[in-house]
């Protein structure tokens, strides 16, 4: 392990939503990472993130970005259509790169991206900063102590209804990332896409089991039931997964921008869509109940555990919910966001340094991004599809 002295050199490219949000935040707030350059095609953009993370180079040529001296790695946090020939100049010039999800558009990119970092010698991350979430991290902890014995079932609900009424629902500030994500042709997917990859790399992350077939039902209501265009609509915007895992759990995710339901334990939602966030899991001696608020919340989530271990004829319903009641704050993220996005960093900068870390290497994106591509095939084809057993190991 390389012990460093002085923080680690970092260059963003994409001050959108995620950077400015979540990444550019985590950053300020901790003191491994040193930001020394940003990159984006659009200048408003930078001249927002210099106005508020401070005076560094910030660019519009990538040629010049990478040219920044003290250049050690990089974020990339653009949306999906440019993160392979992206991250794969960062790679070339030895930067250790962090990518959002989903890593890449197909396994094929993601393959060039792993085998590239392999031959560079340099970390390839991907963003599936859940992992590091609070409440999450406590939830893993809990399956970790035995508390609901082997888990066999995971369904989460994670929703907004945001696609019924855009120009009340969009947030302010948040019109573009969800324009690409609805409009651009070449990013590649919709809501499954953009969803699927978090909670295929929990239960992995959670459990250790490998995702061996999905089976998956999409719908483009927007297109179909709403009077889109299919040119303003081009994904779905509704989505039904089924993945099977190793071992026999089960994970079904309900993800979608048309409608939503109400948290079991109760979320006040954000200024940020209002997105419902929760799920459970149910094991052979208890179940957990988590649910997450919005980035721009500044409470934690909120877990309610029942054990049978626990249980008597005096003692039924739920053992104990941890974390409060949430109350509504506006603002940058603080709390669990930010707490989430700090840890994913940390590993980073561990991962980085030769040290043991967390963070979801490029194997785990490229799992993920297996699924994505698999979840499209089953909705086409209206079958269960098989993941190929050689993408399951992680390294
Ligand atoms: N991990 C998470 O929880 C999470 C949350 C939100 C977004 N994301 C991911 O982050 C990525 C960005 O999403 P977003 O919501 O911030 O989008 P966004 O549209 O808000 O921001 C993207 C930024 O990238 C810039 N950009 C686009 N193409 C570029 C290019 N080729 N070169 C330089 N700059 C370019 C745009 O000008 C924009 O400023 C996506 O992959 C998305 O899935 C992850």
């Amino acid at each position: 392990m390389i012990q460093r002295s002085s923080p680690i050199g970092l260059g963003v490219i994409g001050v959108g939503m995620a950077s400015m949000t979540a990444h550019l935040p985590a950053v300020a707030a901790g003191d491994r990472f040193e930001l020394v350059a940003l990159l984006d095609r659009d200048r408003d953009m930078l001249a927002a993130a210099v106005a508020r993370f401070g005076e560094v180079p910030a660019h519009t040529d990538l040629g010049a970005f990478l040219a920044t001296p003290g250049l050690d790695a990089v974020v990339v946090a653009t949306p999906p259509d440019s993160h392979l020939d992206l991250a794969l100049a960062c790679i070339d010039r030895g930067l250790h790169t962090l990518v959002e999800k989903p890593m890449a558009r197909s396994v094929a990119e993601c393959g060039r991206l792993v085998e590239r970092a392999k031959a560079q010698r340099v970390v390839l991350a991907v963003g599936h900063e859940k992992r590091f979430h609070p409440t999450m991290a406590r939830l893993a902890q809990l399956l970790a102590d035995g508390q609901i014995g082997q888990p066999f079932y995971c369904g989460v609900h994670w929703a907004a209804s945001v696609k019924l009424d855009p120009a009340n629902l969009v947030p302010a500030g948040y019109e573009r990332g969800y324009r690409w994500r609805w409009e651009d042709p070449s990013v590649g997917g919709g809501i499954v896409q953009d969803h699927l990859p978090h909670y295929l790399d929990l239960l992995r992350h959670w459990t250790g089991s490998e995702p061996e077939g999905v089976y998956a039902r999409t719908m483009n209501v927007a297109r179909d039931r709403l009077g889109w265009s299919a040119e303003a609509s081009q994904w779905e915007d509704f989505g039904l997964c089924v993945v099977r895992f190793g071992g026999g759990l089960l994970l079904r995710l309900e993800t979608g921008v048309v409608g939503r339901s109400i948290s079991p334990i109760w979320s006040l939602g954000s200024g940020s869509g209002e997105w419902t966030e929760y799920g459970y899991l149910l094991g052979t001696r208890g179940q957990i109940v988590f649910d997450l608020l919005p980035w721009d919340s500044s409470e934690n989530g909120r877990l309610a555990v029942w054990r049978l271990d626990a249980a008597t004829r005096d003692q039924i319903g739920w053992s104990y919910v941890e974390q409060p009641e949430p109350s509504r704050r506006a603002g940058p993220p603080s709390g669990a966001s930010l707490a989430m996005f700090q840890g994913q960093l940390a590993a980073f900068a561990d991962a980085i340094e030769g040290a043991p870390s967390a963070i979801a290497r490029g194997r785990d994106g490229t799992v993920a991004v297996a699924l994505v591509e698999a979840a499209y095939e089953s909705s086409a084809t209206g079958r269960e599809v098989e993941i190929p057993a050689s993408l399951g190991v992680s390294s």
